[in-house]
């Protein structure tokens, strides 16, 4: 059998022993070390998605891939439209019953619940300070707030508190007076901000960019910033595109939630995964054939993080 898939389902079929027969991916910008050695070995090609005589030669084929990087919505492979984080990492099964290793796909998934679970149990533990989160994003002067349901479900399940639901449904105008007003007293309330904006350049993507897209003088009310709490998710990347948020992040869940405890409750002996603190200038990690360090015909093991 060979299979042909796009980059969201990439970290999946590691997880299920799968890489072996991957032939062929629609870009070399994929957010996974081990893919990109195999592509640099000459063992998969670059497959121009646009032929179809090119793609008939495979036996399988999931497109999860648009115009965007970050969409990943072809019909037969769907995580992101699901609600919850967990629900979006069950889409392993259905991986697994297609390739016949059902039982790996269920362990898996089993493993990644039990931990997510464990941590989520730890944050009912906690009754005092819940900090407010805002995920947020910035498009051709307008800045809105996210109404995706599994990222609330990630603030709550971590112990945050989401900005208030009536404002993530309204967007704001950086050109207009008013909505600069609203914006600036809502974010007087936030105390973490987690930074969606989609940039082509994430490396240069600094709290500088940030402060700039805000266009607003006086951020002296800012918690996020004076607390140095400001957040991508771009932590680890490929070619200055390749988000690994939209690969390894969809299917552990678990490890996100565990970034999200230090981004929220900040211990300063946990390196985050996924996410990077600009306003500490933290910057990217540059996904290279060289990180991939084990053997990849064998499946890979979920990162289960320590919930003590
Ligand atoms: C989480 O807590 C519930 C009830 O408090 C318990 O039944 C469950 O076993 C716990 N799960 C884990 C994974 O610790
Ligand atoms: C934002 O406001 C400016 C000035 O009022 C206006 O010209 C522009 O069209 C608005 N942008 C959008 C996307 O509505
Ligand atoms: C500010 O940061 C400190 C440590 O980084 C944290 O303990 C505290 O809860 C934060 N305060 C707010 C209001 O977020
Ligand atoms: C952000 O990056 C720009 C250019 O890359 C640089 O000029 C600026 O000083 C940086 N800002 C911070 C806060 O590091
Ligand atoms: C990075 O992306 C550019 C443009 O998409 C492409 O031409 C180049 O080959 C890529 N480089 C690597 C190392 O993947
Ligand atoms: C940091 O981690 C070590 C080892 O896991 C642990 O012993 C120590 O208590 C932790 N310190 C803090 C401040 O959480």
């Amino acid at each position: 059998m060979s299979i042909f898939f796009f980059y969201c389902i990439l970290f999946n079929m590691q997880l299920l022993g799968l890489l072996g027969s991957l032939k062929g991916i629609t870009s070399d910008s994929v957010a996974s070390q081990c893919v990109l050695k195999l592509y640099e070995a000459g063992e998969i090609e670059v497959i121009d998605k646009s032929e179809p005589q090119q793609l008939a030669k495979f036996a399988a084929h999931f497109i999860t891939y648009t115009d965007q990087p970050q969409a990943c919505n072809f019909a037969s492979f769907v995580p992101y439209g699901e609600d919850n984080p967990l629900q979006r990492a069950e889409w392993i099964k259905f991986l697994g019953v297609f390739a016949n290793v059902e039982s790996r796909a269920n362990q898996v998934y089993d493993a990644v619940t039990q931990s997510y679970q464990c941590l989520t149990n730890r944050t009912k533990g906690r009754t005092s300070f819940k900090p407010t989160v805002a995920w947020m994003q910035y498009e051709n002067g307008i800045w809105s707030f996210t109404k995706e349901t599994y990222k609330l479900k990630y603030v709550e399940d971590a112990g945050g508190e989401n900005v208030d639901d009536s404002i993530n449904k309204i967007t704001y105008n950086i050109s207009s007076p008013d909505d600069l007003d609203q914006l600036h007293a809502i974010l007087c309330t936030v105390d973490v901000v987690i930074d969606e904006t989609y940039t082509s350049d994430a490396v240069n993507y600094n709290s500088s960019t940030f402060l700039q897209n805000i266009n607003v003088e006086d951020h002296s009310c800012f918690v996020f910033l004076s607390n140095q709490s400001l957040w991508r998710y771009d932590k680890r990347i490929q070619n200055s595109t390749a988000l690994d948020w939209y690969n390894g992040a969809v299917s552990q869940p678990q490890l996100v939630l565990a970034d999200l405890f230090e981004v929220f409750f900040p211990t300063g002996n946990y390196t985050t995964t996924y996410f990077r603190n600009i306003a500490k200038d933290e910057g990217v990690v540059h996904i290279t054939s060289e990180m991939c360090d084990r053997d990849i015909s064998i499946a890979m093991e979920p990162t289960i993080p320590a919930c003590g």
